[in-house]
Order: C-alpha cells, then sequence, then structure tokens
C-alpha cells in the first residue's frame, strides 16, 4: 500500500490555512500554492537518487554525491494542477513537464480526457502528478491510469487538500504510489467538493467565478 504523508510543518499549514480564505484575493492563492508546492515539493523529493561525482574545488579534487542526471517529471493535472508546477520547478529547474487533460462530468462525476502528452522517456523517470484538490480520487486515478499506459513506473502524487474518501479510493486503484498532501480535509459534500476545503481551486487560481 502507497504512503500518505500529510505535511505538520507550520509554514505549510499557515500558507495552506490562508488559501482556504474566501477573501484570499487570486494574486495571493497563486502565489501561496506555488510556495506551498515548493515547500511540499522540498520534502517529497528527499528519496531522489544521488551519485557519486567527481568534482574539483579550489583546493583539491573529490568526490561528492549529486542527482543523478535529468530524471524528473511533473505532470499537472489540467487546469489546476498547473499552479503547483512553478513551485516544483524552483527546486528541480530541469525536470520535464507533461501534461494530463481531464474534466469531471458535472453529473456524474467521472473524469473525462481530452489531453495527455508526456515526456516521451517517461519510463525512466520519477514523475510527480501535482493537482491541488483529491476530492473522490477520480481525476488522479485516471491521470495516473494514463501515465501508466505511457509506461511511468515511479509515481508519486502530490496535492494540497485531501478528501479521506479520495485518499482511500487512490490508494486502492494504485497501491504503489505515495500520496503527499499539505492537510487531510473532513469529507464530500454532495456535489463531491471538499469539506472545509477551499471551493474550485482553479477558478481561485485563474480568478475565472
Ligand atoms: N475540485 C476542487 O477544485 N475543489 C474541490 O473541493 C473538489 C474538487
Amino acid at each position: 500500500m502507497g504512503k500518505v504523508y500529510v505535511f505538520d510543518h507550520p509554514l505549510i499549514q499557515h500558507k495552506t490555512a490562508m488559501i482556504r480564505k474566501i477573501d484570499t484575493s487570486v494574486k495571493d492563492f497563486r502565489e501561496m500554492v506555488r510556495e506551498i508546492s515548493m515547500l511540499m515539493g522540498y520534502e517529497a523529493t528527499r528519496n531522489l537518487p544521488l551519485e557519486e561525482v567527481e568534482i574539483e574545488t579550489p583546493m583539491c579534487k573529490t568526490t561528492m554525491k549529486m542527482l543523478q542526471g535529468e530524471d524528473i517529471a511533473i505532470v499537472p493535472i489540467l487546469r489546476a494542477g498547473l499552479g503547483m508546477v512553478d513551485g516544483m520547478l524552483a527546486l528541480v529547474p530541469n525536470a520535464k513537464v507533461g501534461h494530463v487533460g481531464l474534466y469531471r462530468d458535472p453529473e456524474t462525476h467521472i473524469p473525462v480526457e481530452y489531453y495527455c502528452k508526456l515526456p516521451t522517456d517517461i519510463a525512466k523517470r520519477q514523475v510527480f502528478v501535482v493537482d491541488p484538490m483529491l476530492a473522490t480520487g477520480g481525476s488522479a486515478i485516471a491521470a495516473i491510469d494514463f501515465i501508466k499506459d505511457k509506461g511511468a513506473k515511479n509515481i508519486i502524487f502530490m496535492c494540497l487538500i485531501a478528501s479521506p474518501e479520495g485518499i482511500e479510493a487512490l490508494q486502492k486503484a494504485h497501491p504503489d504510489v505515495d500520496i503527499f498532501i499539505a492537510a487531510k480535509d473532513e469529507k464530500l459534500n454532495e456535489n463531491a467538493y471538499i469539506l472545509p476545503g477551499l471551493g474550485d481551486a482553479g477558478d481561485r487560481l485563474y480568478g475565472t467565478k
């Protein structure tokens, strides 16, 4: 079963509380989503593989540990996942970025794929699938299905707020995927929105409400 990591760092908790507030502006929301993603990314990249590399300091030659090559892919689930990409890229600027486009059918809540473009060498990469909200888990499960179909093997899922229902569904569908979340909320409402949540993450990122 994949592990679930809920971050208890005070900065992450504070910023996650701030983005929930109804009167947080689009600008502040976007900036804080970026900051939280970077803080979470710092922890989520903890197990990236290192290799011994020979370097020369002004004093002598030596061997040090450095990250192995350019072996990371970040895959936002469109469109809200885009808000988490810059924070991750600030940490791993050489990462490749794929995109998966899904929308939830407003009546059935079932995810429908409309776009999927991934790095061709996705199979070799540590893939970070990012989406701010893990609600029913339907979009995350479907996105990871598509990404695995294209060959990805090592996948981590990162979101800001998750429902217990979403975590359970994702763990059941993809037991090999570790889940990193900033906050675990109470439940879903009848429209599959997270409570207390923050509303629609895409609308709040892009000011479309
Ligand atoms: N997507 C969102 O943006 N918010 C929710 O609460 C659930 C899904």
